[in-house]
């Protein structure tokens, strides 16, 4: 796959991303959910949400507690990931995904193999603030350990991180996510001017024609999430979006680019 370009080639359609994987048809951000985009062509990035085990590990998680995805219970940061593997992540939402564990970032770096982009979204624990600077610092060493500087992208609505991480990193792809309680009001050129991003992130209703505007003025591409029926996807496609999240990518792909031969 080439280096990552937050847009796409003009007059291209939008890029496609798997939201926490291919994950309207197997359980969010596991194995089974990437490989699924990976083997679908056509999904040009993968989405993914990180924080840290308890012996800082980047682990692949998006809730800060373990109920809801997996048979373990409380935070998932006090427990190393060696703990986190004995938890069944898959069957809660099909018991053929018994075999499913939380991944590690690395870990799905290295299935992923550069077959697609990544999308890293740091996530934080509010109730239990990481040191400044670690997550940013961990995820940064795993990119590079894995040589996948040039095939990532790394978001957070935390725009404090993306802050800190451009401080460590001058040219690594960053991307602001858009509160809308907290950042109601601010054109994505201010939010991302914090630090550097070039890419917009926000939900489907809270994207207006003038911060659509406001992104293009000034060369940031614009990805809306979370696009799971055709017709949103086609009312996104009408505003002319640069990429476009959405848990069932692989049918997203059909309306957004047409039948694909497999490559
Ligand atoms: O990165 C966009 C989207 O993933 C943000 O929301 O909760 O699905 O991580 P969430
Ligand atoms: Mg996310």
């Amino acid at each position: 796959m080439q280096p990552y370009q937050p847009k796409p080639a003009a007059g291209s359609p939008p890029y496609v991303i798997a939201h926490r994987g291919i994950s309207g048809k197997a359980p969010e951000n596991t194995v089974a959910a990437i490989r699924l985009a990976v083997e679908t062509p056509g999904i040009d990035m993968i989405e993914l949400d990180v924080r840290l085990s308890k012996e800082e590990e980047v682990i692949v998680l998006h809730d800060r507690t373990l109920q809801r995805t997996t048979t373990g219970n409380g935070r998932a940061r006090t427990y190393t990931v060696e703990e986190l593997k004995r938890f069944d992540a898959g069957s809660w939402f099909h018991p053929k995904f018994n075999a499913e564990r939380i991944p590690t970032l690395l870990e799905v770096l290295q299935v992923v193999n550069k077959r697609r982009w990544i999308n890293i979204e740091i996530k934080s624990d509010m109730f239990f603030r990481e040191p400044r600077g670690l997550i940013e610092r961990k995820v940064l060493d795993v990119v590079e350990r894995s040589e996948y500087r040039s095939h990532v992208l790394i978001s957070s609505f935390h725009h404090e991180l993306l802050v800190t991480l451009r401080q460590m990193d001058t040219s690594i792809p960053l991307g602001v996510i858009y509160n809308i309680y907290r950042d109601f009001g601010k054109m994505p050129s201010k939010l991302a001017g914090q630090c550097n991003a070039s890419v917009f992130v926000c939900a489907k209703h809270e994207l207006t024609r003038s911060m659509l505007a406001d992104a293009r003025r000034h060369n940031i591409a614009s990805y809306v999430y979370t696009l799971n029926s055709p017709k949103d996807v086609q009312k996104i496609m009408n505003l002319e979006v640069d990429g476009i999240l959405s848990d069932n990518a692989d049918d997203v792909v059909r309306q957004v680019k047409g039948p694909l031969v497999a490559f």
